[in-house]
């Protein structure tokens, strides 16, 4: 049984608690708000023992075997490194943090003190991603000739919410254009080139941002994400033999179809009754069972290597924090 706390129980921590409900071997233990109330009506709801009332309480709880961290992107970063020092297994969510920079010192941090690591990105768990690289393995879609996938929502405009919000890291392409970049970086690799183009905002973020990526040999993705308008969100993987399309929502679908030049299609369905958050949460006991320091799926170098890509993009459309 892996025994998880909570930091920052706002709306995508609900989800995930509703999720570790789901999984047999993961229970719930600990909360920790700002705000001890906060805690005590997340700890009761989801039937966690301990509640606490600051972020730093939470790691003299002395029963946790991790703790997912789900405050905004400029927390991560400090409940990450405090969570590690305190020698706790951390599953923190996306984007790992700000800038490389951050997450270069988060790894060493775990790695110095062999304390397991990992980024939420659940899309990599999904058995939908699972059976698009299986697919791409096979050689059923030949060799691969780009990519395409964007994440688009019209987003209510609210300065005080961490989207819009400069100060709390807001902002399309930290917020969801992470999920196309990681679809490339997944298919293809790292990109030779970088291009970027973003529209700004009244409070400074990108509120829409456009890349191609090439790689050596002339392959290509095209990505985009928007907080502008509510787009197709599906990915593509492009193949000399066939095409796979990850259906919409594609970062958290159930379903996907190949297509081939003949007409033919076949599509591969995987039905589920939860968020989608199981998949990571299994992965995350799984390591700790086997005693693993990180995931093989998604490794602490692609989080890094992830995180250089973003900073890239924030170069070429001159976003600083
Ligand atoms: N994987 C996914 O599908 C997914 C989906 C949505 C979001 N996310 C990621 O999860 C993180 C949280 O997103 P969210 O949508 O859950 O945000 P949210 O609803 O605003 O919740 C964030 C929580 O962080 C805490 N917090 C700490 N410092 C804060 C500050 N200065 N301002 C506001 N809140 C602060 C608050 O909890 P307390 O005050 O109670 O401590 C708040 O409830 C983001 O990094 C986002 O990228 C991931």
């Amino acid at each position: 049984m892996t025994r998880w706390g909570i930091l920052a129980p706002g709306r995508i921590a609900h989800k995930f608690a509703q999720d570790l409900l789901h999984v047999p071997d993961a229970k719930l233990v600990a909360v920790a708000s700002r705000d001890l109330i906060r805690a005590q009506e997340f700890a009761h709801q989801y039937g966690a023992t301990y509640a606490y009332g600051s972020y730093e309480e939470l790691l003299s709880c002395g029963e946790l075997d991790a703790v997912y961290i789900a405050s905004p992107h400029i927390g991560h970063y400090e409940h990450t490194l405090m969570c590690l020092r305190a020698g706790i297994a951390v599953l923190c969510e996306k984007p790992f943090a700000m800038n490389a920079t951050q997450v270069a010192e988060m790894i060493d941090l775990a790695r110095q003190k062999q304390v397991f690591l990992m980024e939420a990105l659940w899309s990599r768990y999904m058995p939908t991603t699972l059976k698009a690289l299986e697919i791409i393995e096979s050689g059923a879609i030949g060799k691969v000739l780009g990519v395409k996938a964007d994440f688009g929502f019209k987003a209510p405009y609210d300065v005080t919410k961490r989207t819009f919000n400069k100060s709390l890291g807001g902002g399309a392409l930290l917020d969801i254009g992470i999920y196309p970049l990681f679809w490339s970086y997944l298919i293809l690799g790292k990109p030779s080139q970088i291009k970027a183009q973003s529209v700004f905002g009244e409070t400074s973020v990108d509120e829409s941002t456009g890349m191609t990526l090439t790689y050596p040999g002339g392959t290509f993705a095209f990505l985009d994400c928007t907080f502008m308008a509510a787009t197709r969100c599906e990915a593509y993987v492009y193949g000399e033999k066939g095409t796979i399309c990850v259906h919409s929502r594609w970062h958290e679908s159930k379903a996907l179809t190949v297509e081939y030049p003949d007409g033919t299609s076949e599509t591969h369905t995987f039905d589920r009754s939860t968020w989608g958050y199981q998949y990571e949460i299994e992965e995350v006991n799984a390591c700790l069972k086997d005693n693993q320091l990180e995931s093989k799926l998604w490794s602490l170098d692609d989080s890094i290597n992830l995180m250089d890509l973003l900073d890239s993009v924030r170069h070429e459309i001159g976003l600083v924090y």
